[in-house]
Formats: structure tokens, sequence, C-alpha cells
């Protein structure tokens, strides 16, 4: 938009919101405040709001979520916007995660196709079917960033870095929003869980944390930093709480970093029933926990109405102002006005527009492209796959021919049935030259209590009649008259996402023994791993000859994982968590700190920093990923060995595709910074490219670093760079990379530089 127009709908949005406050009574406006869910929704706390209809008539909601369908939607809205004395529209969210209607792979496996294009393009489609269906609000992404995968909660992310997650929330944002949010193809999108929620305690659920501001600052912040520089329109609190205080009443993160620091206008809504949750927390009564959370910077209360209920009394003893409610009123008011509401409450519901847009034949072409480049090749031994598209394929697995577990977690919007499983992917893509023999093999679990659990959200772990014995021995029958047997194993749905921690992490039992006995045939195994969450795999990465990770795909699975099993696509996936040998090693990642008692590569050594039963490093390294093709890097050359301040640094590599297929590389740039007033971590990622050459071609890429690349926050919570040497590591993943060293100096404070190898100039940042 223009600066002019703009300044025009700022000032015509300011007169209306003006005016709507002088004219509300207090209750109007705490029930601005009040965000209430649906029954028949996808319910994942205790309370369910009572008579909702009723006080939406009375003006004491100001939205509700995870309402799916739009004709209700639309009812519910003819409510508030006819019944209620000043008509205010109601603002309509949902957890539309990883798409709407057409259900997207999971938000960790499109993490590992490093292509922001590709995430941003998914989060326009899935705004484009919200918006379609009545939606405006999406509470995602979620940009905790978590290095535990024990935490359920992974599967909903980007993985263990921090700049990885930094972009990835820009692509979000920006897919989400666009430029306009009044469009028709548009949602606000809302960062969550504000803050720290990845680095709960033991990876258990909603459990505490505590640490250091310098480390909060390095590693969990800046994403949420990046959404709201990208424009995203509300924030959403966490569940736990930080450094002893709940994160939804906390001042230093809410109002020091969020609202002063990072300039932060937006909405900011609790988690559901979070301020109830605080009373749990032991922090006071509901009353007390609403006023802290207002005053802290909370606009809106999601189920809980402590809000609705307590902050009347709250202002009348003083504990709150006029003024904390009403900004959090205004608040609110100006994202119902920015996202059109005001114009027109139901343009959002549009028959048309949702039979022409959802399920579209493009928006399925852009879910099966993105599921065939979310996939990690984990293992490919004497090139098994690509497979042959004439061979007889034993096809076994719980989930080779599942329809119900392929959506992944939080997928409440998709509909399995309209879902591609892979048995039928194999079909469509290898036509009927292959001979597939197909036979279940095992469940995902034979364990009735585990099944129970998973079995919440409708069944989705069945227990077969056949015992398991008779369907191992179905599956090496199968496999016995076969070339190779393509294993879909992993996880179910409900094993990764909220409230699904895990202390072991590797494939249930039932599928190990599947796997067992098909190893003994001696027929090359190709594992198809379906799961939320790295898994530790070490028995499978011996075992088998080829792992394809694949995670939960969404509607276009099955069709997405063919085109790479038999080489339509070329898997390019990188791993964006490390995926631990196993649960003792957690938290395993590549950004570690150093030791001062480092140990030799991969041994075990007295007196070093060490474990006697495992190496230290992962199964699987952040960045790590295989191709059918092979590509060599040249050795990293610098355009200068010293530079000075704000110069800019080139670092390139030549890389050539030295092997037979065409196919697409992530080079990964990382910094090492030796010597610092604090400790660094080893290497940090500060660039990425994704690369395509044709067989035999060659390219030489080139990445800028200036001295913002260099920047960190010291044990003083300054963040600078300080001069001195820094190592340049390119490559293919963050274990196997080639460096070059550079001297960067600093020309102020030459006297500081003389004594000390690294020279931090003074600026403070509030701690939280
Ligand atoms: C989750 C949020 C989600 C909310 C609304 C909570 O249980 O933690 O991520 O957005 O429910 O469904």
């Amino acid at each position: 938009m223009a600066e002019g127009a703009a300044r025009n709908t700022d000032r015509k949005m300011k007169s209306l919101i003006d005016g709507l406050l002088r004219r509300m009574t207090l209750e109007e406006k705490l029930g601005q405040l009040n965000l209430v869910a649906d029954a028949g929704g996808a319910v994942t706390g205790a309370a369910v709001n009572k008579d909702a209809g009723k006080k939406i008539s009375q003006g004491m909601v100001g939205g509700m979520l995870n309402v799916w369908s739009p004709d209700k939607l639309r009812g519910i809205q003819e409510l508030a916007v006819e019944k209620s004395r000043l008509h205010i529209p109601l603002l309509f969210s949902a957890d539309v995660i990883h798409g709407h209607k057409t259900v997207f792979p999971i938000p960790l496996a499109l993490s590992c196709t490093w292509d922001m294009k590709l995430i941003e393009k998914s989060a326009h489609i899935a705004a484009t079917e919200a918006a379609a269906d009545g939606l405006k609000w999406t509470f995602s992404p979620m940009v905790d960033v978590s290095r535990d995968p024990r935490w359920g909660r992974v599967a909903e992310g980007g993985g263990e870095d921090t700049y990885l997650n930094v972009h990835i929330a820009a692509a979000m944002v920006k897919g989400y929003q666009g430029k306009d949010l009044s469009r028709t193809d548009t949602v606000m999108a809302c960062a969550k869980h504000f803050a720290l929620y990845g680095a709960a305690e033991a990876g258990r659920d909603y459990n505490t944390v505590d640490m250091s501001p310098q480390k909060m600052r390095e590693v969990y912040l800046p994403p949420f930093e990046a959404a709201v520089k990208a424009g995203v329109g509300s924030l959403m609190t966490a569940f736990n709480d930080v450094n002893g205080v709940p994160a939804s009443m906390h001042k230093g993160l809410l109002k020091d970093i969020l609202r002063k620091e990072w300039g932060f206008g937006g909405i900011v809504v609790t988690d559901y029933t979070a301020i109830n949750e605080m009373t749990a927390h032991g922090v006071g009564d509901l009353k007390t926990v609403s006023a802290l959370a207002l005053k802290a910077g909370v606009d809106m209360d999601m189920v809980g109405e402590g809000f609705l209920t307590t902050l009347k009394q709250s202002l009348a003893e003083g504990k709150v102002t006029q003024r904390e409610i009403n900004r959090a009123c205004r608040r609110i008011l100006e994202a119902k006005y920015k996202l059109g509401l005001f114009d027109d409450p139901y343009q959002f519901f549009s028959k048309q527009r949702a039979e022409k847009k959802i399920l579209s034949a493009a928006h399925r072409q852009a879910a099966r492209e993105a599921v065939a480049r979310s996939c990690v090749l984990l293992k490919n031994k004497d090139n098994v796959l690509p497979l042959k598209k004439n061979a007889t394929i034993a096809l076994v697995g719980p989930l080779a021919d599942d329809k119900k577990n392929m959506l992944g977690t939080w997928a409440v919007g998709g509909d399995p049935e309209k879902a591609i499983p892979v048995a039928e992917g194999i079909k469509n893509v290898a036509g009927d030259g292959a001979t597939i023999l197909y036979a279940k093999g095992a469940n995902i679990t034979d364990d009735a209590e585990l099944a129970k659990k998973l079995n919440v959200f409708g069944e989705t772990a069945t227990i077969d009649a056949r015992p398991p014995a008779q369907m191992i021995a179905e599956a090496v029958a199968a496999a016995e008259k076969s070339d190779v047997i393509v294993a879909v194993v992993g996880e179910a749905k409900e094993m990764s996402g909220e409230c699904s921690g895990r202390t072991d992490i590797s494939l249930p039992k039932s599928q190990c023994k599947l796997l067992k006995a098909l190893a003994a045939t001696g027929k090359p195994l190709v594992l198809v791993v379906m799961s939320g969450r790295p898994l530790t795999m070490e028995w499978e990465d011996k075992h088998a000859s080829s792992i394809l990770m694949s995670w939960f795909g969404g509607t276009e699975t099955g069709n997405g994982i063919a085109d790479v099993l038999f080489g339509d696509y070329n898997p390019a996936g990188k791993l964006t968590a490390s995926f631990p040998r196993n649960v003792g090693q957690i938290p395993v990642y590549y950004a570690h700190k150093k030791t001062g008692r480092p140990a030799p590569a991969d041994a075990f050594k007295k007196f070093t920093s060490c474990y006697l039963d495992a190496p230290n490093t992962p199964l699987y390294p952040f960045g790590y990923g295989l191709s059918y093709t092979r590509f060599d890097y040249s050795p990293v050359q610098l355009s200068n060995t010293e530079l000075r301040d704000n110069e800019t640094l080139k670092a390139s590599v030549t890389l050539t595709n030295t092997g037979k297929r065409a196919g697409a590389e992530v080079i990964q740039l990382y910094i090492e910074d030796p010597v610092a007033s604090s400790t660094r971590p080893v290497k940090e990622l500060k660039g990425f490219k994704k690369v395509f050459l044709q067989p035999g071609e060659k390219k030489k890429v080139s990445f800028e670093i200036t001295s913002e690349d260099l920047k960190f926050t010291n044990a003083d919570l300054v963040r600078d760079w300080e001069a001195g040497e820094f190592v340049v590591h390119i490559g293919t993943s963050s274990a196997a990379t080639q460096s070059s060293a550079v001297q960067w100096r600093r020309s102020e404070n030459p006297r500081r530089l003389a004594a000390s190898p690294k020279t931090p100039p003074a600026r403070k940042h509030g701690a939280p």
C-alpha cells in the first residue's frame, strides 16, 4: 500500500475505534478480550466455554477458535453482527498449521526442504483455503527452537537451529499475511509459543524452563523477533514458566522485550486456558493471575474467561487500569479492522471460492512437490534407490497403506479420506510395470494401552485381529518373492504433537520385530520412515539398505514419496534436527559449546568430555541428507583474509555434480568464532543456498558475510561482534565442511583491540 493510502487507512481505523471505545461499556470491552472455543473443535485443555451463543449476542465474546464448519461460522457471525448492541464482528481463528484442507507435510518436514519460497507458498495456500472457509486468524507458525526430540511438538517447528528458524518464521508470516490482511487469500499469523516452550525440561510438555538470558537471546528469541520484523499480527504466550514466572504474566518477556524493545503493537493471545493454569503453577488465584497477565501485556484470553470474569473487580480495586483494558481492546479491534471484518464480515465465507480453491489440482500439486522435497535420504547402500519401475516390490509395514496417520499432528481441517497412501502413490508413479506384493506385517504398536492413548481423536493405531507372528510371516513370504522390500514404518500420528512426549524414541517393538525378520531374508531392504520427530535408529542404520525419512507428508504423502522412491524426484532434503544414537545423548545438537576437556573424535578418553557407552556425535547430524547423485565441493575461497569493520567478505565454493543424475544440493555456510569474551558454539549456521545442477555441471556459489553475521550476545547481554579470527566453514552438512580463516578488525577502540583479541563495545539490552 502506498504511504499516503496507509496513513489514510490508519486515520479511518483510529477514528472508528475511538468512536467504538467511547460507546463501549466495560463489559463489552472485556468481551473483546474473550476468545472462546467451540465444543466441537479440537479441545486441548480443560474448559470449554458455556453459553457461547448468549454471550456473543451480549457482546461478551471477541473471537472464536476452532470452529471448522463455514456454515456454522457464518451463523455465529450473524449473531455477533446482528444481535450484539455494537455489531462488532467476531474474529475466527483456528490451528491451520501445515495446510488447511490441502494438508502439507508437518512443519519439521517442510523445514528439511531449506526452501523458503516453498515454505512461504505452503502458508499462502493454507491462507487461501482457510480464508475461503471463513477463518482469518491462524495459530501458526510455531517458531519454538527445540533441541529435544522427546518433546512431541518438535513436529510443529523448524528444528534445532536458530538461524534457520529465523528464516522460516519470516517466510511463514509472509505466506499467511501477504501484503494486505483484508484480502480474501490472507490470514493473520500468530507466532507461538512465546517463549522457550521448546526448551521444556526433560522434553515433557508444559514443563518448566530455567535458562540464562544470554542463551534465550542467542538461541530461542530470534525467531520471534524475526516474526515481529516480518509484521506478524499476533503472538501466543507459552504454557511454561520461565525462570520462575509463567510466560503469560512474564513482564520481562512480554513488556520489556516484545513490546518495548521490539516495538510489537499486535495482539498477544494466551495459549489455551494458560491464564487459569497459572493458578496451578502456584502464583495466585484467577483474579490475581488475570490482572498480572493484562498488566504484562496480554490482550486476549484464550478459553479461560479469567479476563471476562475478574477484571471488572480488579479495576474497581485498582489492580488494573482502564487504560490497560482499553489498550488491549484497541489492539483486538485494530486487528479486526485490518482484516477487513468491519468492511464486510461475511466476505470470507465463499462457497464459490472454496469450491474453486480448496484441494484444487494446483494446491495438491504444490503439496506433492513439498512431500518429495521434505524427504531426507539417510542411507542408500549400493544405490538400492531409486527403484526400477518394473521391479517386484514387497510393500510392507503398518503405514504402507494407511490413510489415517499420514496427515500428521494438527491437521484438523484435513480429511484422511482425501489422502494418498504410499500403496496408491506407488501405483500412480510406477504404473502397471511394477508388481506390488502388499502385506501389513505389523501393527504400529501391539501395546493396547499405548494404542488407547493414541486413539483419542479417533482410531489411528489399530491392533489387527491376526497374531503378530502371522503378520510377520505374511510379510516375509512377500519379501521372498520380491526383488526389493519397501517397509513403511514409523509413528502413529498421535505419537508426536502436543502432549506426545516419549522417553523412548525408537520404532515401536512390533515394527522392530518385523524389520528383523525382513532383514533376515537378505533381500535389499528400503525403509520409508514416517514420524514427527527424530528417532533413534542405530539398528536400522546398520541393517537396512536404504532409509528415506519421509516424516508425515499430508494429503499427497503417497505420491510425493513414490516420486522419490522411483527417482522422478532426486531427494535433496537435509535434516534440521540431529538424530541421536540413543535418548541418553539428548540434548545433542550441532551448535554445542566447547568444553575445557574436549574428547578425541568419537573415542573414549579418560577425563575428557565423553561417554563410556556411546560416541558424542549423533547418528545423523544437522544438515545431513544424501542424493541419488554426488556433489563435490572445491576448497573454500575467500575474497580476503583480512577485513575491517563493515567490509564484506565473499566466501565461495565450486560445486560439481559428479554423478549421473540431475539434483539439488543445500550448501551450508557456518561460522566459527574461536576466541571471544564469552564461550561460543563450535560453529553456527549463517547462510544456505539450494543449487540445482545437471550431471557434470559445475557452479561457483558465493556467500556474502558482514560483521552482522559475527554478532552474538555476551554474558552482559551486549550484542555485538568482537574483532579477531573467524573460521568460515562451507559444506554438505554441519559435520562435513571445509574451512578457511579470516581476521576481522575494528577501527574503533584500538587500545582495547591491542589489549585483547576481541573487543566488544558496550551497549546493553534489557534483561528478561
Ligand atoms: C496449543 C496451541 C494451540 C491452541 C489452540 C493449545 O493446546 O498449545 O498451540 O494453538 O491449543 O488450539
